[in-house]
């Protein structure tokens, strides 16, 4: 196991070139088993979480093969296995999304649920009941989802909330069922646009991507495709946030401006200058104090819950109270008791956390509890002064690519140990 020691204090200056985006590549990588020719995606990061989503579909008889450092082709010529196994599942919630296409594909799929993670319960039922109404016959049996059908059926589907991964299942599944499909109330994250698009390329018919209602009209097969996968919106604004909190100024190279307004917002608001140019690309700076807002999370396009725990660390630094709202997971808090120990004030209530500041925070021996909650503390640390030691980073080398380097190339001072065992 290693952690990472970070020495705080340093403003954060420079260029930055983002990885594509975890969440849009998981998906489409699943997307690959609903055709028998090869689908290329290139900008695909290289994280964990990228590499279980190899191991689960070469299981179940996907030929996955790098094709440059961040070019993958993937090759279902023949689907062998139908079994997402616990083991994978578990470590990784988005192979849970291979239930959709396995579907349609081959008209059965055996999937682990989940279980809770640290962040909330987490269930699936808008995954089955979706998978259900496109004609499915589906059964839970030993901690798994059995699903079978001959043939799916389009479907009008309404979804109690706009999640992100049953839009995707369903929109996966639907591709290949007989007649049309209505998913409303879908999420409109730019990772189902993506996810949309690349469908779309290997032939289905899918309209209202980015809006609350899709439609797809079931199509006999798909085929191969090629494929960039959008920049990644949540290491952007994690850079971003890098900057404001340092007092430094970085340029976020590729930064998809279309999909960050709302913390482009809450930045400015917070007393940071940002500048965007044109459809990519954004320039952060902070010189003067920071100021306390209000935040909530919201479903696409408000603020991410991704980003959450990395906006709570900087309004530490702010002279004043800010509140944060988080209203799509019920325990995303996990980061803050770390950041109290760092020296934040922050009092939790509910769904509802008060920060106040300014706080001078001072490095700390730290735990990351999830992916995102590990970035806060890293932030944090960039701020703090003195040395903070931040342990289980295996969360940060799911989500974020080369993090090291690339806050290494920016002046922070940040290295890599071994810890003890
Ligand atoms: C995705 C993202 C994750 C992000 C989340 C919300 C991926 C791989 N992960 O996760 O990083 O934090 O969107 O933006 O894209 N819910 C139900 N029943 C369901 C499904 C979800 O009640 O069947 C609830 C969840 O408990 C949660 C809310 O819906 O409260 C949103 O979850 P969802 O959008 O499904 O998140 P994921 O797709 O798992």
């Amino acid at each position: 196991m290693e952690k990472m020691i970070i020495h705080g204090g340093a403003p954060l200056k420079g260029r930055v070139v983002l990885s594509g985006s975890k969440n849009a590549a998981l998906p489409l990588m699943m997307a690959s088993l609903l055709t028998d020719e090869p689908v290329r995606i290139r900008n695909v990061p290289r994280l964990w979480d990228v590499r279980t989503a190899i191991d689960l579909l070469s299981g179940l008889g996907v030929v996955a093969k790098w094709t440059g450092e961040h070019q993958l082709s993937l090759h279902a010529v023949r689907v062998t296995g139908h079994e997402a196994p616990y083991q994978l599942v578990k470590t990784m919630r988005a192979s849970f999304f291979v239930l959709g296409p396995l579907l349609a594909r081959s008209g059965r799929a055996r999937v682990s649920t989940p279980g809770g993670c640290a962040i909330g319960a987490r269930p699936v039922n808008l995954h089955i009941s979706g998978i259900r109404a496109l004609g499915a016959r589906v059964q839970l049996r030993g901690g798994y989802v059995e699903a079978h059908a001959e043939h799916l059926k389009g479907a009008r589907i309404w979804l109690d909330n706009p999640s992100v991964g049953a839009t995707e299942n369903i929109m996966m599944a639907a591709t290949r069922a007989r007649g049309s499909t209505q998913i409303e109330n879908a999420a409109r994250e730019p990772e189902v646009q993506d996810l949309a698009k690349l469908l779309n390329a290997m032939g289905a018919q899918i309209r209202g991507a980015g809006t609350h209602v899709i439609e797809i009209d079931g199509v006999d097969r798909l085929h191969g495709a090629d494929h960039e996968t959008i920049p990644d919106r949540i290491e952007a604004g994690s850079m971003m946030i890098a900057a404001a909190i340092t007092g430094g100024d970085i340029e976020v190279a590729n930064a998809p401006t279309v999909h960050l307004d709302a913390v482009m917002v809450k930045l400015r608001e917070a007393g940071a200058e940002v500048s965007g140019n044109g459809s990519l690309g954004v320039r952060v700076r902070r010189e003067g104090t920071l100021k306390p807002v209000e935040v909530r999370t919201l479903p696409y396009p408000g603020f991410p819950t991704d980003l959450q725990a990395q906006m709570m660390a900087l309004l530490t630094q702010a002279s004043g109270t800010s509140v944060i709202t988080e209203t799509i997971f019920e325990n995303r808090f996990m980061h803050a008791p770390e950041l109290i120990r760092m020296g934040g004030d922050i009092l939790m209530k509910g769904p509802t956390a008060v920060v106040r500041g300014p706080t001078q925070l001072s490095g700390a021996p730290v735990m990351a509890t999830d992916l995102r909650a590990s970035m806060s503390l890293i932030l944090a640390g960039l701020a703090a002064e003195n040395t903070t030691e931040l342990s289980r980073i295996y969360h940060l080398d799911r989500g974020y690519e080369a993090l090291d380097a690339k806050l290494g190339q920016l002046g922070a001072r940040v290295e890599r140990v071994k810890d003890a065992p």
